[in-house]
Order: structure tokens, then sequence, then C-alpha cells
């Protein structure tokens, strides 16, 4: 399969992993404060980027958080136009002595590229650039309208972008959008997203004593913020994996028949699945579902983390006076972000112990999305997918969450193709993040044969 568009990326793979590996070298972390500047920074690259390579109206869009960068390119008169989006945040880089490389100094090593947001997201990022770029330099036009829209926050929720799609509409006016941001099912075999699961992300403060008290002199007469957290957290779920919110499930809408049955002639392997990617002695979870299921198409809830009271070597022996927990549950189509955190906050306020107050908060939520597959641009995506990988598209779903998904169907009615290139064991959010360097490259093959087969 080739093109001109493809002989000219073929020719650039060095340079474009150049530049990637550059972008890599910014920490943009966003939930860290600290990493504020780099996040700007790397925007600000980006932005340069889509104008050197030919895009129009280049600009930073300030938001209640990282800003967003906007380009465009309309002079494909009735062709459809598209909406690229990715993120150029990364995710925090500890446990950091775990990392074989250092997170922000990209290596190659047996054909992976390594580095903090190598898949998530800046590669799959840059796949998406360095396909505008071989096309525009190779025709000196693009064979769609296109317009390119990444944020800085999604790995925090998304606010700033999620407000900004709902007040201007206008300004993203598309037939598409292309998202950059998933993974294949497996090595060599070309996929697309159709289906991401929903979050509410939120903290549970409990408290107690006026102020830390000695464990001696006050243990067993002032209530223990920290039991009485554990006694909350234990009672979400059972041992079975449920979730004993009342109402928790009522609303879900269950994978058709039809989608069910492909996922069982998926190539899936699950003792491989718990031996390498998730690496426990059994894998939990609800009874008689299987683990695509419970992973892809039944919510969940996860504990992230405790901080608080004493952590340090050695013992000390106090009775803190506040205890927190972060806490997250993944949505599925059904379920409303607002009605099960309503629904959790009053069980959890229920069950909450006497002598201790709760505070039950959202700190983000994002709907699950599922995407109708019967639209000319999946079609197109799997044609193009068809003459780079030579193998026929398997649409899965995916467990994660991608909180702008939503919104582009809502407010701008435009249903998404998610083609990503990431693969089950790039280890994002996690230490070695890597990239596979040939889906860099096959990525930028596939997706520039997907703009000029979208065109048809
Ligand atoms: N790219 C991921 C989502 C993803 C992961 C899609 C794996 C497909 C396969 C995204 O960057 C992500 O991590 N999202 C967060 C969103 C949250 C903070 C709102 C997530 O899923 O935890
Ligand atoms: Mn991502
Ligand atoms: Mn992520």
């Amino acid at each position: 399969m080739s093109s001109p568009a493809i002989e000219y990326a073929r020719k650039n793979y060095p340079r474009f992993m150049e530049e990637l590996k550059a972008l890599l070298r910014i920490p943009s972390i966003s939930t860290l404060p600290e990493n504020d500047a780099d996040c700007r920074k790397t925007a600000e690259t980006l932005a340069a980027e889509l104008k050197r390579i030919g895009l129009e109206n280049s600009q930073l869009m300030e938001t209640v958080g990282h800003p967003l960068v906007y380009a465009d390119w309309l002079h494909a008169p009735g062709k459809p136009t598209v909406l690229l989006y990715g993120h150029y945040d990364v995710q925090p880089v500890d446990p950091i002595d775990e990392w074989l490389t250092p997170p922000f100094e990209p290596t190659e090593r047996g054909g992976n590229l390594y580095a903090r947001g190598s898949a998530d997201d800046k590669g799959q990022v840059m796949a998406q650039v360095k396909a505008l770029e071989s096309l525009m330099t190779a025709y000196g036009k693009l064979p769609v309208n296109v317009r390119v829209l990444l944020e800085g926050d999604e790995e925090v929720g998304g606010e700033g972008i999620a407000a900004y799609v709902a007040s201007k509409p206008a300004n993203l006016k598309c037939d598409f959008a292309l998202i950059s941001d998933t993974e294949l099912f497996a090595p060599g075999l070309p996929t697309l997203c159709v289906g991401l699961r929903g979050m509410i992300y939120t903290e549970i403060e409990v408290r107690g004593p006026k102020s830390d008290l000695h464990s001696g002199m006050y243990g067993g007469a002032a209530p223990n913020p920290f039991v009485s957290l554990a006694q909350i957290l234990a009672k979400l779920k059972d041992e079975d994996g449920h979730i004993a919110i009342p109402g928790f499930y009522d609303d879900i809408i269950p994978p058709s028949p039809e989608e069910l049955a492909a996922w069982k002639s998926l190539p899936f392997d699950e003792e491989h699945y718990r031996k390498t990617e998730v690496g426990s002695p059994k894998l939990v979870g609800e009874a008689g579902y299987s683990v695509l299921e419970r992973t892809w198409a039944r919510p969940t809830l996860d504990v992230h983390g405790i901080p608080g009271g004493f952590t340090g070597a050695g013992a000390k022996t106090v009775i803190p006076a506040k205890a927190l927990a972060k806490v997250s549950m993944r949505l599925v189509p059904g379920m409303t972000p607002a009605k099960a955190f309503a629904q959790y906050k009053s069980y959890v306020e229920k069950i909450a112990p006497a002598g201790v107050d709760v505070e039950v908060r959202l700190i983000h939520s994002g709907d699950p999305c599922l995407i109708p597959v019967n639209n000319p641009y999946i079609q197109a995506a799997t044609r193009a997918l068809h003459e780079v990988w030579g193998k026929d598209t398997v649409f899965i779903r995916s467990g994660g969450s991608i909180p702008i998904v939503g919104d582009f169907d809502r407010h701008l009615g435009a249903p998404s193709v998610m083609m990503g290139f990431g693969l089950p064991d790039d280890n994002i959010h996690a230490p070695n993040e890597k990239f596979h360097i040939r889906n860099f490259e096959l990525g930028i093959e596939s997706l520039i044969r997907f703009l000029e087969e979208a065109a048809n």
C-alpha cells in the first residue's frame, strides 16, 4: 500500500521520531501545579508545529485549566470536516524508582519508545499531526476539511474543553471526530474502539476528633476516622465485586447479543492477561460476567489512595483528626454521572458510623459513550485499516474514559471514530510507559489513508 503522502511519511520517520522525542521531554503533568509552565510550553510547541505544517488559525485558547490548542484548514469545499482530538497532558510518574530509564528522557529499546506520554497520548497526537503534514506536503492540500483541538486536562477530567465545546459548538462544526487515544486489541490487529466507560471521581473525607490525639489517652473513647473510613469502604462493594449502592445498576443498557458474540470471538487469553498484564494470583469481579464484559460493560468502583494519618517510618501512636479516600466509579451506557453520584453520596452518608462527620465530594465526572458503527466514516476507517494492516478491523470497547467523546456527540452531533495505536501492555499511567515504534509509523499511515478515504 502506498501513496505520495505515505511515501513522504516513510522518508521522514527518523525526523518524526526526533520531533516526538522533543515533545516527550517536556513534563506536561496536568495534575501537578509545578508543571503548569511545562503544559503551556507543550501547547505552544504543538500550536507552532500545526502552523508550520500549513494549518491556519493556529492558537492557544485559555480555559479554567491548561490551554487548548486549536488550528484548522477549511479549503476542501464539498468534502467532510473532521475534528482531530488528542491530549498533550500526561500522568504523574511515581513510583519513579521503577522506571528503567527516566520518564522524560525518551529512550528506544526493543522496538519501543519509552517515556511518559509516549502512548498516552503524545505519540498518538504526533501520529495525527504527522499524517496531516504528510498529506499537506505531498499534495499541497488536505483531502478533507480539518479542525484540530488538543487539550491539556484530559487526565484530570477535561473541564476546560467541556466548557468550550458546550459554549462554542459553532467554532467546532464538523461531520465527525477522529480520536487517537485508544489501543489495538492485540499487536498487529487493526482496531476501532466504539465504547468507553464514563466515570465519577470522588473523595470521602471523614472527620472525628477536633485535632490529632494520643491514642493511649483517648483510644477507646475517641472515634478513629480511619477505622470509620475503612468500615465505609468495606460496605461499598461485596466479596463478589458487586457494588452495594442501592439502584446503581438500575439503568444499565447491556450490550446486544451480537456485540457479546463478537467479543467472544476476539483473541483473548484470560490466563495470559492475568499473568502478564495484571500479574495477580487471581482475577476478581462480578460472577457471571467475562473479563471483557466486566471491564467494558459493567460499572465498577475502585479506591485509589487513602492519604493522611501517620505514614512515616517507625511508629507514632495517634488518633488522626481526619481521614480521606479517593474513590472512583466507572459507569457504563445508560448510567449518568449525576444520578450515580447522588446514589453513592446518599449511601455513604447512610452507612457512615456514629461519631464522625462524613463529606462526599465530586472531583470530576464524564459520561460513558457508545458509538454507532453504521456510518460512512467507520466504513472508511475499516477500508483504510485493511489496506495498512492487511486484516479486518475488530470493534472493541474500552474500560477507560475519554470524557469529551460524549460531548462531541451531544453538542456537535458528531460521531467519533476512535482509531488508536497503543497496545494493551504499553503501561499507560504506570512506570515504563512505551509506544511501539512500528505502531507510530503504521498509525501515521492508517490516519493518512483514513483521511483520504473519508473524502470519498
Ligand atoms: N487514553 C486514556 C483512556 C483509555 C485508556 C482509552 C485505555 C482506551 C484504552 C485516557 O487518557 C485516560 O486515561 N483517561 C482517564 C480519564 C479520567 C481521568 C477522566 C481514565 O480513563 O482514567
Ligand atoms: Mn489518553
Ligand atoms: Mn490517560
